[in-house]
């Protein structure tokens, strides 16, 4: 069965490196294509499997994909029109085992997604993905139990699929309480990926917020221990809340990640996302953050550690580290965050 997954912008080799790592040793899964905020991938097993995936967003099974779309109308009928002969049989057996009960005469709704120009509007490709099913005997329905049918016109590809995930598969139970600038955990599980986590981790977040990344963390495997802090109450207040009596040993301080209490060349792996914007000052005063972190962090890193550190200001992040010779920037990425672009660093010592 051909699936895909969605993932944020920028996670997409993330996301490859997730799916091989837990599903490559089965030999059922078989990797097709990477796409902007998509991969392409057949896998033989139970697709509830596939719904533990971290860095994804969504899950679909895909009915049709045809290749060479272009802007004209013909390649929208090329696309309706490949459903006139598909057989449902084996996708009706993918949504039963995510738990989606398909009655013989099928209730369903279309999304539909465009980008590019063409010669056709989003709302001709959802009109003519709802004919092709209706002639197949499915009924249009807004309720609950509809199946949901994405038809997306994307590059040269045009893909109708139907949606296995639940709107919350990129959320996770853990996370009851909040703060503003709280990360999605799909970046933080990612970030923490970067950071090559490993069991003896002694693992530091100096502004963990709600603690997204401290439980990304301890979720991912095992860890020595993990210590997270924050100027804010309220945000280590979230933290706590969050954390509930699970994930030992780990300690949460309030503190200025400018002025750390920890022993030098004590931190295995230090990942963090470093305020950004106007609410948190002025560009001196971020200026002055971020120069003071970056030297307090490179204090406690042991010598052969990492840091993952996410910042939309690059700019001041890119004039440190210009100053700190000794630290090199081993990867760096382009991501979304919430609309707008941002840049993980994966940091060490040179
Ligand atoms: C972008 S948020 C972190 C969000 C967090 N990763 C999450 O997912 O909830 C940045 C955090 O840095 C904290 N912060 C700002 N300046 C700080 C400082 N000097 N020392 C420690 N924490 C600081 C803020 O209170 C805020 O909680």
């Amino acid at each position: 069965m051909l699936y895909s997954i969605i993932v944020s912008a920028g996670l997409e080799t993330i996301a490859r490196e997730e799916l091989s790592q837990r599903f490559g040793d089965t030999g059922h899964l078989k990797i097709l294509e990477r796409k902007p905020q998509r991969l392409l991938f057949q896998y033989k097993g139970n697709p509830r499997e596939l719904l533990a995936l971290r860095t994804a967003e969504h899950l679909f099974c895909v009915l049709k994909r045809v290749p060479k779309m272009t802007r004209s109308r013909s390649s929208l009928a090329a696309l309706s029109g490949s459903l006139s002969r598909f057989n449902f049989k084996e996708v009706f057996e993918c949504c039963k085992q995510v738990g989606i009960g398909v009655r013989k005469r099928v209730p369903f709704r279309v999304t539909s997604r465009l980008s590019g120009k063409r010669n056709f509007r989003r709302a001709d490709l959802q009109r003519v993905t709802e004919q092709a099913l209706v002639k197949r005997g499915w009924y249009l329905s807004p309720g609950g139990s509809a199946l949901d049918v994405w038809a997306e016109v994307h590059g040269d590809d045009g893909y109708i699929s139907i949606k296995l995930s639940k709107n919350d598969m990129a959320q996770r139970p853990y996370k009851q309480a909040h703060i503003p600038a709280s990360l999605k955990p799909t970046l933080a599980y990612s970030m923490v990926r970067l950071s090559r986590p490993h069991p003896k981790d002694v693992f530091l977040d100096a502004m963990c917020g709600a603690g997204t990344i401290l439980l990304e963390r301890a979720l991912i495997n095992r860890y020595h221990y993990l210590i997270g802090g924050d100027v804010s109450t309220d945000a280590l207040d979230a933290t706590r809340t969050n954390f509930g009596r699970q994930h030992q040993p780990r300690q949460f301080f309030h503190w200025d990640a400018r002025n750390l209490p920890i022993q030098p060349n004590t931190v295995d792996k230090i990942v963090s996302n470093l305020p950004f914007g106007e609410t948190v000052g002025n560009v001196p005063q971020l200026t002055n953050l971020y120069r003071r972190c970056l030297k307090e962090y490179a204090r406690v890193l042991k010598p052969r550690g990492r840091m993952v550190l996410l910042t939309s200001q690059h700019t001041f992040l890119d004039d440190e580290l210009r100053q700190l010779r000794f630290l090199k920037v081993g990867k760096q990425l382009t991501v979304d965050v919430r609309g707008k672009q941002a840049w993980i660093y994966v940091i060490h010592f040179a």
